[in-house]
């Protein structure tokens, strides 16, 4: 059973389709991330959830209560908006008390419930200071706590990690997530960060132009993207054009025969893998086994070699066909290998690791 529930809801700013028929279940105790670019619609989602964007069309249920035309006090969301959103006027446990005081609770218990707020995100001594006197992981905080002393049913975060720093952003970011765990929150959290959204969230809905493109598991996304754009949005691939040539069979525009596993559409006209499950191999070591099954293997010359720290990136142009990325993690392995730039070489990958694309 769907704790929410989005059916064919959607947005129009005048000409601009914001979202368009967004259709989603979430189940009662999941956090699901709403992930894609830069004016996708990821924001506009969450306020129609949240009811300060009324929608133009569809509804929206919360625990079977259609809540389409609710006003939002009176649908009991806790929401982080994008960017800071404290008062900067007032004290830390203001803040905090602000939602509580707008819902006309008893001043005694709202003192009890900012500490308890307060607490939950290790800030209890801070309540007396002022938003400035405190760091951007702080303040953040500050913001989940307001947001989650109202006891919400729900939780909303818009790029609650924006402006952090890398390394704040990581302990912000486990923080949340343990916070989610621990109080079992349903929560939708906006991000167009794709490692924040695999590290967080139990479910990923990436969205491109107002449209979902796909929903699943972070691992699913990663490994079984089913088109281009979440391939290319959820880190980095190789991509192949090509055509189906029978079962398991995928026939490259330059005619190299390559395997994969599994159903793939019958549009399917790319196979895509990733440059981590790609290795380089000295081009006289794979012509034995060059018709396994299992691994596909082209040959080409490698174009470049640049040092990233723990990885080294191979960029190795495909005999007749496009320029792909193989990621090596150990450098006495490619010294090892004698390879240079020029050199002949080949990549392989695994027919398991071969997603293919509509
Ligand atoms: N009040 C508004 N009036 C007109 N158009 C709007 C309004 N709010 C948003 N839009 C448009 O709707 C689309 C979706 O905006 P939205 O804020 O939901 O994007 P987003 O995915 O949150 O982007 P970002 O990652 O930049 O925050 C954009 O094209 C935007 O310009
Ligand atoms: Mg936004």
């Amino acid at each position: 059973m769907a704790y929410i529930e989005f059916s064919g809801v959607e947005k129009r700013y005048g000409a601009t389709q914001a979202v368009s028929r967004f259709d989603l279940a979430i189940a009662k105790g999941e956090m699901i991330a709403l992930l894609g670019p830069s004016g996708c619609g990821k924001t506009t989602t969450l306020r129609m959830l949240a009811g300060f964007v009324p929608v133009s069309a569809g509804t929206m249920r919360i625990d079977g209560r259609d809540v389409t035309n609710v006003p939002p006090y009176r649908r009991n969301i806790g929401m982080v908006f994008q960017g800071y959103a404290l008062f900067p006027h007032m004290t830390v446990a203001r803040n905090v008390a602000f939602g509580l005081e707008m819902r006309g609770i008893p001043a005694g218990e709202i003192t009890q419930r900012v500490r308890v707020a307060l607490e939950r995100v290790r800030l209890g001594d801070f309540s007396e200071r002022m938003p400035r006197q405190l760091s951007g992981g702080q303040q953040q905080r500050v913001a989940l706590a307001r947001a989650m002393a109202i006891n919400p049913d729900v939780l909303l975060l818009d790029e609650p990690l924006s402006a952090l720093d890398a390394r704040l952003r990581h302990e912000v970011r486990a923080e949340i997530r343990q916070l989610q765990r621990s109080t079992g929150l349903t929560t939708l959290m906006v991000t167009h960060d794709q490692d924040e959204a695999l590290s967080m969230a139990d479910r990923l809905v990436v969205m491109s132009r107002g449209q979902i493109e796909q929903i699943g598991t972070p691992s699913t996304l990663y490994e079984r993207p089913c088109n281009r754009f979440v391939a290319d949005f959820m880190g980095r691939s190789n991509f192949l054009p090509g055509k189906i040539g029978g079962i398991g069979c995928f026939v490259t525009e330059h005619g190299a025969v390559l395997s994969f596993e599994g159903n793939a559409p019958a549009s399917a006209n790319t196979m895509s893998f990733r440059p981590e499950r790609t290795q380089l191999v000295p081009i006289d070591a794979v012509a034995a086994d060059a018709h396994s099954d299992d691994v596909n293997t082209l040959a080409g010359t490698i174009v470049s070699f640049a040092y990233l720290g723990p990885v080294i990136e191979c960029l190795v142009r495909i005999d007749d066909g496009p320029v792909v990325t193989a990621l090596l993690t150990n450098t006495s392995e490619l010294d090892a290998l004698g390879m240079h730039e020029g050199s002949r070489a080949a990549v392989q990958w695994a027919r398991r690791d071969a997603a293919l694309l509509a």
